[in-house]
């Protein structure tokens, strides 16, 4: 906030005033910003020209910068030494770490290797890699001579690496000989080979070292060297997710590096070597910002705070939790147990499409308040809104509705490549004008925002609309975690079918625990948002980065088993298994 206010909004003060300058004088607000953070290559000559009904968004026109230079070379300037990155590698205690200069020096070296290699400026470049300091550098050099960069998740399966290569046209690959998670090796160069069999547009390969086991090459491929590591002191930031996924791109690569900052790359899972690793790095890592997802929060309170308390946690500024709803138990575990009570803990509300966090507690504010599991503000520039089902937009508070958003703001997404129409489809045109988020969002009596969950999982039971969040987050002490399943029923349209996790060390009968469960849904919500089954789980099935896998878990319900679909993003299919064996419906 004092850096925007240096750059020109002398006059605002606070971060409500100044939220509220951002959305009435958005134009005057951005180009402020972009000036005072940013570095241009040439000036922008029209801070804005959108049309959010056509889905036409133009920011910063005339204006040329380079995103690669701001996240390295003035810091390089500046602070050389600084580090940049921390890779927390999958064995802890094996971290490494890449100052600013290190970076910037990978970061040429490999541009100009893709240069050299044909790679041009509109090109697009598939990196399919863990989490790893080279994969940075990929991304920045890309970004540097003006190529695209289709960051592939490492736990895609060949065949979805294969059509992903296919929607960009790459010609160029960039991975690694083999990955390495939770102790186990994963053969990423294999799938790129078995992928190109139907890829023909690509033709070279670049492969770095991960591990020391030679693989298979061919004459497309060229492996590519290894670096030398230093160390300094800094600030450092600790963002566990992927970089495959959009938090891993913004809140792990770009943003920290735009910001001069140091970041922790995650390469391993929060269970390994035992689930007190997360708390464990942050301890060896000094990490002063965690930023994770809650279903990694219930799957580790679920072990016991004795794993949090074994580690200090001192240097610990501010907590985020970001892609789902938080339920209130893990956000108050993770408040209470994890942040020892002093931390904030920030419910980051935003999506792909929105590039950057877009509703959020602003805890730097002096006294300002934060109520469990709501998302509560909007961030600089966003302006939100809840329509009703008839695409009125509700005015007043203590009410429900599809959440949008009235006014572009520059990180938005602005078209969906090669696809522009489905774009302005999907965002654009089911609330002209606006921009629809496909989230459902509450707004309470006191204005603040919490998001209920995608409008696709909403179910209707007997003609009452409910978020599937709202009955998973109950807060029964022996539950860890739940997965809510709307199946069709021919009385009520559609029944609830509940996959519930108990605690460990919980062995209560699982007919006396249903009846528990039942007796406090009624009590909470409502007698007709009870589950008609439960099942009780080991574990959920869940995407590596972490995400349960509703779509999965539909499919068991209605017993299509047929219609289960691609499952190589699940970070263990032995789940789907168990709990097919064990179904409840249909025996
Ligand atoms: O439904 C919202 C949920 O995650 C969706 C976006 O997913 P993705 O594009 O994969 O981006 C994840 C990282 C931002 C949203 O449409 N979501 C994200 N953050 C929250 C959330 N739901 C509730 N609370 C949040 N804080």
């Amino acid at each position: 906030v004092k850096r925007l206010q240096a750059a020109g909004f002398e006059g605002v003060c606070g971060h409500s005033a100044l939220q509220e300058f951002s959305v009435s004088n958005s134009a005057s607000f951005w180009a402020a910003a972009a000036r005072q953070r940013l570095n241009w290559i040439s000036p922008f000559h029209t801070t804005q020209d959108c049309d959010l009904s056509r889905g036409e968004i133009k920011w910063f026109e005339g204006g040329k910068l380079n995103v690669s230079v701001n996240c390295l070379d003035r810091h390089v300037h500046t602070c050389p030494e600084r580090v940049a990155l921390i890779w927390e590698r999958d064995e802890p205690g094996s971290e490494v770490k890449i100052t600013y200069r290190q970076l910037l020096e990978m970061t040429c070296r490999l541009g100009n290797m893709l240069r050299r290699r044909g790679v041009r400026k509109g090109d697009c470049v598939t990196i399919y890699m863990p989490p790893c300091p080279l994969a940075v550098a990929s991304m920045l050099a890309c970004a540097r001579i003006g190529a695209a960069h289709n960051v592939v998740f490492a736990g895609f399966s060949a065949e979805a690496l294969a059509e992903r290569i296919r929607d960009a046209q790459s010609s160029t690959v960039i991975t690694v000989n083999q990955g390495v998670r939770g102790g186990k090796v994963t053969e990423l160069k294999k799938a790129v080979d078995t992928a190109l069999q139907s890829c023909p547009t690509v033709q070279q390969v670049f492969v770095a070292m991960r591990t020391e086991n030679p693989v298979a090459m061919t004459a497309r491929d060229i492996v590519m060297e290894e670096y030398v590591f230093n160390y300094s002191d800094g600030d450092v930031f600790g963002c566990v997710a992927d970089i495959g996924w959009i938090t891993g791109h913004s809140y792990s690569v770009y943003g920290p590096l735009a910001n001069g900052g140091t970041t922790v790359l995650f390469e391993s899972t929060p269970i390994y070597p035992d689930p007190g690793r997360y708390w464990e790095m942050v301890q060896r890592l000094k990490i002063n910002q965690f930023y994770g997802a809650p279903t990694a929060l219930r799957l580790l309170l679920k072990y016991g705070d004795q794993w949090v308390h074994k580690y200090d946690r001192s240097t610990l500024k501010t907590l985020g939790s970001v892609g789902e709803p938080i339920n209130t138990e893990a956000w108050e575990w993770y408040h209470r147990v994890v942040g020892d009570g002093r931390c904030p803990v920030v419910d980051t509300w935003w999506q792909t499409e929105t590039g950057g966090i877009c509703i959020t507690p602003r805890p730097s504010e002096p006294d300002a308040e934060i109520v469990p599991g709501m998302a509560m503000r909007p961030f600089f520039g966003i302006e939100p809104v809840l329509m009703d089902t008839e695409g009125k937009v509700l005015t007043s508070n203590d009410t429900s509705g599809a959440l949008c958003i009235a006014q572009p703001w520059p990180g938005m997404a602005r078209t969906i490549h090669n696809d522009h129409q489905r774009f302005t489809e999907t965002y654009c045109q089911p609330y002209p004008g606006y921009f629809f988020t496909g989230d459902g969002a509450y707004r309470s009596k006191e204005g603040y925002y919490q998001i209920t969950g995608r409008l696709d999982d909403v179910i209707n039971v007997s003609g009452h609309r409910i978020g599937t969040a709202e009955i998973e987050d109950n807060q029964y002490s022996a539950v860890a975690e739940s997965a809510i399943i709307g199946y069709p029923h021919n009385i009520k349209g559609q029944g609830v079918y509940a996959f519930v996790v108990l605690k460990k060390g919980v062995n209560a009968q699982e007919e006396e625990l249903s009846r528990q469960l039942n007796n406090m849904v009624s009590k909470k919500i409502a007698k007709y948002a009870c589950p008609d089954f439960i099942q009780f789980v080991h574990r959920l099935p869940k995407t590596r980065s972490g995400k349960i896998m509703r779509r999965v878990l539909r499919k068991v319900v209605e017993q299509d088993l047929n219609g289960l679909g691609d499952l190589s993003t699940l970070d263990d299919p032995a789940a789907v298994e168990e709990i097919i064996q064990e179904k409840k419906i249909g025996q």
